[in-house]
């Protein structure tokens, strides 16, 4: 049988469109038995598989593999990481003409996909996202990062993958707040063009929300302007994130920022009084969080929202309003901190 065929059942093709660098993303249950011919396309004769799924469940390659677990989770996503994955390929002799693999959630991703893009100044990756997060944001567009101790993502290059396999089958095993992970950045995509996707299966949510994505990629791959739209709720989410010492997970602390730039576009007279309520009724609706926890300052956020990279001197956010989303810089202090204080606030969820 070939391989495309195996336990393959309605799938969507979207393409990222970058010139000589474009590439399919691939949605749909077994699309990871698809991994055989992509690399015989891309003409590889070895391939570095980094998993964070056993290796008996790594999807026939084709070619001699040299398989790596990977270390998933934050703490673990730094340049130590980076070169130790490095010296793992060269000691396999993974040559640019081969190519690597990430297998896993989106620090995975994000990991690998640097290491890809520095071994050799460069080799082809495939990503086979395994999260829901992964699947409808950080595996598609380029972006590859790890930490510093001074803050997240803080070192990274754009190194966009050949192809992405989101094989949903992958989703039947995540945690619940896994789920709620993935789900806050597909509410989001409700306020940046993706349209309503409350009530589809959950394959054409990953689907619309992945098309919104490479358009926007597409027209902005850089992150200059239009690509700011993708961190609508972010502004808020990402200081919700710091200032719990990532209790907060970025899903949640996204749903939580989307509610709040529907009320602080409101504030500002953006958007009128029913569309802020669509805020809360899309974030809700997919049982995420919409209150900030108990016992934060408003003052500690607002100094971690002045860190965010949009931000140049004051506070910005990217929020709804008469044109749509769109990024707003120099929103005064103290319409921010009203807002802030006219949220409900909720235990942290767990
Ligand atoms: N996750 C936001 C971006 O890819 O630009």
């Amino acid at each position: 049988m070939p391989v495309d065929n195996v336990g393959v059942a309605a799938t969507s093709t979207i393409e990222v469109a970058l010139g000589d660098r474009s590439y399919a993303v691939h949605i749909g249950s077994g699309v990871r038995h698809r991994l055989a011919s992509v690399v015989a396309r891309l003409g590889a004769e070895r391939v570095a598989v980094v998993s964070a799924r056993p290796a008996e469940s790594t999807p026939e390659t084709g070619v001699p593999t040299l398989f790596v677990p990977a270390r998933d989770g934050e703490e673990n996503k730094n340049l130590a990481w980076v070169e130790e994955l490095c010296r793992k390929f060269a000691a396999f002799g993974l040559t640019r003409g081969d190519a690597v693999v990430s297998c896993g959630g989106g620090t995975t991703t994000d990991a690998v996909g640097l290491a890809a893009a520095l071994y050799h100044r460069g080799v082809p990756v495939v990503h086979m996202p395994t999260s829901l997060l992964a699947q409808v944001d950080a595996s598609t567009g380029g972006k590859t990062a790890v930490n510093l101790p001074a803050g997240k993502n803080l070192v990274g290059v754009y190194w966009q993958p050949s192809e992405v396999l989101c094989d949903t089958d992958y989703l039947r095993t995540l945690p619940a707040r896994e789920w709620t992970n993935g789900y806050g950045e597909i509410a989001r995509c409700h306020f940046i063009g993706a349209g309503d996707l409350r009530g589809l299966p959950l394959d054409e949510q990953i689907a619309a929300s992945v098309r919104r994505k490479a358009e926007i990629v597409t027209a902005d791959e850089r992150d200059t302007g239009l690509r700011h739209l993708l961190n609508y709720g972010h502004t808020l989410g990402h200081a919700l994130e710091r200032a719990t010492d990532f209790a907060i997970k970025h899903g949640e602390g996204v749903a939580i920022g989307t509610v709040f730039a529907g009320r602080l576009a409101h504030a500002l007279g953006r958007i009128d009084e029913a569309r802020m309520t669509e805020h809360l009724d899309v974030v809700s609706g997919y049982g995420l969080p919409t209150a900030l926890p108990i016992g934060l300052a408003a003052e500690t956020l607002i100094g971690l929202m002045r860190l965010d990279k949009k931000a140049v001197g004051g506070l910005a956010f990217v929020l709804d309003g008469p044109r749509g989303a769109e990024l707003v810089r120099d929103v005064p202090a103290h319409v921010v901190v009203r807002t802030l204080a006219e949220m409900p606030v909720a235990a942290l969820p767990v």
